[in-house]
């Protein structure tokens, strides 16, 4: 049992592997949060809490004149707001008087089998073989009838805790709900750095780590996606950790929208770290019986730096988000058109650029942006979901199956969610796009955003949907979505507050019910690239296109930081041409294809136009992919240096430590250069390796201890696969 509480009902513990997180329901039923952290007995740890009189920071009602019992200081599980806890707290609620206050107090708890759901939205599942908890604790509102149920699921062996939380308006008037975050943290103790992932279109998820005190540290998207600036995962961890060691703390939401992570020390040094919707624009309208449910936070602990932490990440996000068929089955390797055409095609281009991918081994062609409607640039078409048929020269089915019947499958772009001025669909029903009346929208890529919170129009997105996937052999789809959302109005929910979350909503209501129709296609997200990289999408498309920006050296940055909570298999990576679009770097045909292994592999370049002895590149690479697949989909990865040094290098070790896999590149050169030595990790200390680069033996101790150096210094951009066998003796 991950659950265990005491028998007066007070005393919570939640035990992982390797974690414990405690909770202490006080006497006077305030939520304490006692510990988080390395797994410990079951012993109350309430007697850590320091009390002291602190001016200026008053005490409710039930301390009776104790001054040193105050909200304003103690770590909480759900803070009050607006009657003495003056940090950033959970939740706003206003009342029917205009009062604006939340005051929660401990009610009872109960204990589930199984993970829990939260309606239309994605959370961790658990299957058969696993074991998930769940402990549902009530709260309730010390003046109103607003009761709050807090959600812990605790996946024992993976060492993960998620939060969410349930808002109940169980009274008679209306209550309006001005923020509602899912998870609070309070650390009593400790020094902290907070690690997020920052960037912007083409240059995503860049981690920053600054430390945590008293100046807030924020971040957040207003975008109406989970955005290309800001990724909504962060780890707070001991400032001396490191990737092999330390104490680190991962938060990671579970959700596609706008959002909020903070961490902040208060005035007695304690830490209290934040995550949910973010509040501007936010606010809901709960009627009498109504319910508002945020969204999943999920909690990992790592007792042994930054690197135990991601697995943890990868291994619960690929076992209990991905979904379908795909979540196991193996990948085809995909060639898309974008950048070899991109609006520019027709059908004998498409075919010659698939008659020479199939003839080289891949596996897929995928037909992008530019097949529908009046669609010969970026300024018309969206949602006009009816096949070009003039432009492919015939049906879409038939196009498909000349793909099929050259032994590889076939996928198609769509952007649902948004609408171009200039589209039939606009003319119909200039209604159903984001503006506000009154108002001239704001373009992104010269389009408007669909109203996706409306019924009528997510109808209109499947009916047109299912027609096109069902009258042509269609195995993938790609779902892109290329602006972010402003001029917040719906025609039909006039609470503008609510829009935002409604739209989202939509979003996953129209993904799940296509997803229900077609459960085998394999779906990649996309948001022009990673604007919409997040644990909720992988709910629905088990690969998600990780960047727009397919230059093999900025690459590394890119896939370096989205490895700290998203796994290898989640991340869309394509060798694409040189000089590169984004860049016009040119780097080697080889290098581009290590980049693009540690990922979800595919091309984006046509094919004819590169060299005899890049297509056995080609060849080489896609044995590659398939010799790898377990290992770099399946294994423990280890980030070995970052990104920013001379060279850049990580490895993969399966789980029975047989085999492991190290890719270098080479990121910089310099005259009479020093050695490259690169650290080795994850095998197992008493067996002995055989090592592809220089056929060394050695045991997995010296490996480890003495690392790998190079005899040759790669030239600057080149790369390398390094691979560890275990020798059977
Ligand atoms: C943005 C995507 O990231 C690209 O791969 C491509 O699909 C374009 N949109 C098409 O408009």
């Amino acid at each position: 049992m991950s659950i265990r509480v005491t028998q007066d009902g007070r005393l919570f513990h939640l035990q992982t592997k390797d974690s414990t997180y405690q909770m202490y329901a006080d006497e006077k039923n305030i939520l304490l949060h006692t510990y988080y952290g390395k797994k410990i007995g079951e012993e109350n740890l309430a007697d850590t809490i320091f009390f002291a009189d602190v001016g200026f920071s008053g005490f409710p009602q039930e301390a009776q004149g104790d001054r040193t019992y105050s909200l304003d200081c103690l770590p909480q599980e759900l803070p009050s707001s607006g009657v003495g806890d003056y940090r950033d707290g959970c939740i706003w609620l206003r009342h029917a008087d205009g009062s604006m206050a939340a005051d929660f107090r401990y009610a009872g708890y109960e204990i589930r089998h199984g993970a829990y759901r939260i309606p239309g939205m994605p959370a961790l599942f658990d299957n058969e073989e696993e074991s998930c908890e769940t402990l549902v604790i009530t709260m309730k509102e010390a003046a109103s009838d607003v009761t709050v149920l807090l959600y812990y699921g605790v996946f024992e062996r993976e060492n993960v805790i998620t939060r969410a939380l349930r808002v109940e308006n169980r009274g008679k008037t209306e209550v309006v709900l001005g923020e509602c975050l899912s998870c609070c943290l309070d650390f009593q103790f400790g020094e902290y750095d907070l690690i997020t992932f920052n960037g912007r279109h083409a240059m995503e998820r860049m981690p920053e780590r600054s430390r945590v005190g008293r100046m807030k540290l924020e971040v957040g998207s207003m975008r109406g996606t989970s955005s290309h600036q800001h990724n909504p995962a962060v780890i707070l961890c001991e400032t001396q950790a490191t990737e092999d060691f330390g104490d680190c703390y991962g938060l990671c939401f579970v959700y596609s929208g706008n959002f909020i992570a903070s961490a902040q020390m208060d005035q007695r040094g304690q830490t209290r770290v934040r995550m949910g919707i973010h509040p501007n624009q936010f606010s809901f309208c709960l009627k009498p019986g109504e319910a508002f449910d945020a969204p999943q936070v999920i909690l990992s602990f790592s007792d042994g730096g930054l690197t135990k932490l991601s697995g943890q990440y990868h291994k619960i996000l690929r076992e209990h988000m991905c979904r379908g068929k795909y979540r196991r089955e193996r990948r085809p390797v995909l060639i898309n058109n974008w950048e070899a055409t991109y609006f520019d095609f027709d059908e004998e281009k498409l075919l010659k650029i698939a008659r020479q991918a199939a003839e080289l081994g891949i596996e897929m062609l995928v037909l992008d942006d530019g097949w529908f409607g009046r669609r010969e640039d970026d300024n018309s078409g969206l949602g006009d979901w009816i096949v070009n048929e003039k432009k492919l020269g015939g049906s879409l089915g038939s196009l498909a199956k000349k793909i099929h019947d050259m032994g590889m499958k076939f996928g198609l772009w769509f952007e649902p969610e948004m609408i171009s001025e200039d589209s039939d669909l606009y003319r119909a029903h200039p209604d159903w796009a984001m503006q506000i009346p009154g108002r001239q929208p704001n373009r992104g890529r010269n389009q408007l955003v669909l109203d996706m919170g409306r019924e009528d129009v997510r109808e209109y997105l499947l009916e047109r949907m299912t027609d096109i996937l069902s009258h042509a052999p269609i195995d993938y789809v790609k779902w892109d979505a290329n602006r972010s959302l402003c001029d917040i109005y719906s025609h039909v929910n006039r609470e503008s507050g609510e829009v935002y979350h409604r739209y989202m909503l939509g979003v996953y209501d129209l993904l799940e019910r296509l997803l229900e129709r077609f459960p085998d296609i394999l779906l990649e997200g996309c948001s022009g690239g990673g604007g919409r990289f997040d644990a909720a999408m992988l709910y629905y498309s088990p690969q998600i296109w990780c960047s727009d920006n397919t230059d093999a050296i900025n690459r590394l940055s890119i896939q370096y930081g989205t490895s700290f909570f998203y796994p290898v298999s989640a991340v869309g990576a394509h060798v694409s041409a040189v000089p590169n679009h984004q860049t016009g770097r040119a780097t080697s045909f080889r290098t581009r294809g290590h980049v693009a292994l540690s990922g979800s592999f595919g091309y984006e370049l046509d094919l004819n136009q590169v060299t005899e002895e890049e297509k056995e590149t080609v060849k080489e690479q896609i044995r590659e992919f398939h010799k790898y697949y377990e290992l770099t989909h399946e294994g423990t990865y280890y980030r070995l240096s970052g990104p920013e040094g001379r060279f850049c290098a990580w490895e993969f070790v399966d789980e029975e430590k047989a085999h492991a896999l190290l890719t270098l590149v080479m990121v910089s050169a310099e005259g009479n250069p020093l050695p490259v030595h690169t650290a080795v990790k994850g095998l197992d200390p008493a067996v002995r390796y055989r090592c592809s680069y220089n056929g060394a033996v050695h045991s997995g101790s010296g490996w480890m201890n003495g690392g790998l150096t190079l005899r040759n210094v790669p030239a600057e951009y080149e790369s390398l696969l390094v691979e560890w066998e275990a020798v059977k003796e």
